[in-house]
Formats: C-alpha cells, structure tokens, sequence
C-alpha cells in the first residue's frame, strides 16, 4: 500500500512537471501565432512575422530537439493522468450519494473531461496544421521575404478561420483548455510540495488569471480573423 501510494505521489510529481512545462510551451505558442494578425507595414508584409517565425520553430535545431521533449511532455502528462484517474475511480467504486458531499471545486471534478476534450482538440489541430506543415509542406503556398523562401503557413490559419464551424470549434476547445488549467496549475504547486500558507493564495490568483489570459488570448485570433480584413 505503501509503494503504491508512493507510486502515486511520484505520478502526481511528473504530472505537475510535465503541465507546468506545457502551459510554458502554450504561451510561447500564443504569442508566435498572435503574430499572423500583424498588418503589413512600411517594413513588412502582413504574415511576414508569423511565417519567418514558424520557419524558425520548424527549422532550428535546438527548437526541434524541444519539439521532442514537448510531446513526451504530452505523453506522460496523458498516460500518468489516466493512471492516476483509473486508480481514483478503483479506489471508490460507490459514487458519493449525496450531491455536494464532495468538497473539490467543480472544475478538479472535470479534469478527466476536459482532459479529454483537449486531447479530442488536438487530434484535429495536429491534422489542420502541424502535419501539414511537417510532412505536406509541398502542398502551402510560398512566399519570397529578403530573398528567401518561406511556406505561408499564415495563409493555412486565416483559411482555417474563415470557417465558422471551426471558429466555433477551437473557441470550445480554448474555453475547455481555460477549465483545465484553473485546476491544474494550482494543483501542479500542490501536487510539488509547494504550498504554503503566505504563496497559495498568490497561486491560486494566478492561477485564475492564467486559465482566463491563454483561452482569451487563442480566442483573439480566430475571432479576428473570421470578422476582420485578413
Ligand atoms: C488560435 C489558436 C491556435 C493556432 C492558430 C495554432 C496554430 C498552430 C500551427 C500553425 C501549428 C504548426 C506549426 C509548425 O509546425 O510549424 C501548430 C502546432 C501545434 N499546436 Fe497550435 N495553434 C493554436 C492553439 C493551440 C492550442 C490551444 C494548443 C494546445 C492545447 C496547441 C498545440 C499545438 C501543438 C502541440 C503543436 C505542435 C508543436 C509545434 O509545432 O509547435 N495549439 N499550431
């Protein structure tokens, strides 16, 4: 019993990690994709940021040894996160009769749920870009900046979001991503040892503010796009 709540501690441990290091890569990824709603300017094209830095994220090397360690970040935040949640359903088969018993918010109830949601998310986002730009790269236009040839994988964004089934789509996803991280970014400093009654309310703000700037953030891009002059 020992061992296997140790086991536990340890998976919780790696969760934490793995979610702390994904919410980094998602702000990094907010911030390269605000980029596709730049307008031209006197020195540059419309798009011309967004494609010379997906170039960059696609092509440096460094970038592409972090592309490996980020989806075994997803792995193992994944697979740990189903083991842990079988665990919990094993360990209590009889579902609390009174409703309100449990004193967990909401949003830690749904983990699993919006976990799988996300995961559902991004099947369909791998399939609308990266793999598109990875292994059908042939397929996107290209564009000449300073001489030199760039896929215009802007485009492919702009396109996606003149859809509006599929703004509809990502916003959900984005509203799920903002349910996740409420929980999951406090729990993650718990799950570390790392509560402490002078920081937790800090965390527990930031927390907040995390799970409501990312989904808001994502959600600028498709809304931009759908009703503005891209
Ligand atoms: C408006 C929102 C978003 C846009 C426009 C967008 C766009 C893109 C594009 C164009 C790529 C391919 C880049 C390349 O391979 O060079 C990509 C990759 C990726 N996206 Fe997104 N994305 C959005 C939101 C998200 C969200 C919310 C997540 C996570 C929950 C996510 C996770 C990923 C991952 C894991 C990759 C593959 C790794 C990478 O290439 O960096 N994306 N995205």
């Amino acid at each position: 019993m020992g061992n296997r709540f140790q086991s536990s501690l340890t998976k919780k441990y790696v969760i934490a990690l793995a979610g702390l290091f994904l919410i980094t890569f998602l702000f990094v990824h907010l911030t390269i994709n605000l980029l596709v709603l730049l307008p031209a300017s006197g020195k540059y094209e419309a798009r011309q940021m967004f494609n010379i830095a997906a170039h960059f994220m696609g092509s440096n090397i460094i970038i592409k040894l972090f592309e490996v360690v980020l989806f075994g970040g997803f792995i193992i935040h994944i697979i740990y996160g189903l083991i842990l949640q079988i665990r919990n359903w094993m360990a209590r088969p009889v579902r609390y009769r009174i409703e309100g018993w449990s004193h967990t918010s909401p949003f830690s109830k749904f983990m699993i749920h919006t976990a799988a949601l996300i995961f559902t998310f991004l099947v369909i986002h791998m399939i609308d870009f990266y793999f598109k730009a990875k292994f059908a790269s042939q397929g996107i236009a290209s564009v000449v900046y300073n001489g030199k040839e760039y896929h215009d994988l802007g485009i492919l964004v702009i396109e996606k979001f003149r859809i509006p089934g599929f703004v509809i789509l990502y916003i959900a996803a984005f509203l799920f991503l903002g349910f996740h991280l409420h929980h999951g970014f406090q729990s993650a400093f718990q799950s570390l040892g790392l509560n402490h009654s002078k920081y937790t309310p800090f965390i527990k703000k930031l927390s907040l503010v995390i799970s409501i700037i990312l989904p808001l953030g994502f959600t600028v891009i498709p809304l931009a796009v759908y009703f503005g002059n891209y």
